[in-house]
């Protein structure tokens, strides 16, 4: 069994607090308006927004976060403009052909999360061959979440299990939080501890729904592509004041309600 094959909050007591996060997700929003401020086409607020990316993979290691999950594309960005489309699909696949050398020397695991349906046959090669090239990295992992939306992840992952029932390969009241969660995307990833939204906006819009239960959440005044390890370490900073209870009370609440 590995570690992550726990219910999320299993083990955590409320008197851990939220000394560190092992894993922070991250919204990268705020591209356009990035590009909006200088007059640029938003397709340079999103080659902003990678070097920001590649600033924040550089930063995490260093700030002892060891899994980072990062939002490239939602199920629900398909509804813009073709050729904005087309510049977000080019994204992952440049990243990987100049940059997967070099993480794979690192020791960081890549793995892209999402469907697959709707990406060319090049980018799933490269995504292919990324993953295959880092899986027996263990030093940092990066998940990237592309044509990813929770609530496509959870759908396809209830279709599976649907499937399996019919099939007659497990039963229904095999079902539990535990199995669900390893049916989704992000199965063998801890749980976010932290989920980081830049931009000023607040909302999780579709983003990693199942796993964010016990997430601690911090939105930030900066766009992406400003993004840096100082913005990091304030959203930790911020983490680190949370009183993460689980659901239950403070040790030292206990006897006061006796
Ligand atoms: C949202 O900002 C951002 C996106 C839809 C794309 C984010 C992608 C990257 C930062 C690069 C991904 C790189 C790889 C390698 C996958 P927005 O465009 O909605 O900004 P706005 O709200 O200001 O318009």
């Amino acid at each position: 069994m590995t570690a992550f094959e726990t219910p999320p909050f299993a083990g955590a007591s409320p008197s851990e607090g939220a000394a560190a996060p092992l894993h922070v997700a991250v919204v990268m929003d705020g591209n356009g308006r990035w590009a909006k401020q200088r007059g640029l086409p938003r397709s340079l607020g999103h080659s902003a927004g990678v070097e920001a990316l590649k600033r924040t993979v550089e930063a995490a290691p260093r700030l002892n976060i060891r899994w980072l999950t990062v939002f490239g594309f939602s199920t629900e960005n398909w509804s813009r403009p073709a050729a904005e489309v087309a510049e977000l699909m080019a994204l992952p696949k440049r990243y990987f052909e100049t940059d997967i050398a070099r993480l794979d020397r690192e020791g960081v695991r890549v793995r892209v999360i999402g469907r697959r349906e709707g990406l060319s046959s090049e980018l799933v090669r490269l995504v292919d061959d990324a993953q295959a090239r880092t899986e027996r990295n263990d030093r940092f992992h990066l998940n990237i979440a592309f044509n990813y939306g929770g609530q496509a992840d959870i759908t396809d992952a209830v279709r599976r299990f649907a499937e399996d029932v019919a099939a007659g390969r497990c039963k229904p009241q095999d079902l539990d939080e535990r199995l669900f969660g390893s049916l989704l995307a992000t199965s063998g990833s801890p749980p976010p501890d932290l989920i980081v939204r830049p931009s000023g906006e607040q909302r999780l819009s579709n983003f990693l729904l199942w796993e964010a239960a016990y997430a601690e959440l911090v939105f930030q005044d900066v766009l992406w592509p400003d993004y840096g390890e100082q913005h990091l370490r304030e959203a930790l900073t911020q983490f680190a004041a949370r009183d993460r209870r689980y659901g239950a009370i403070a040790a030292d609440n206990v006897l006061a309600t006796g």
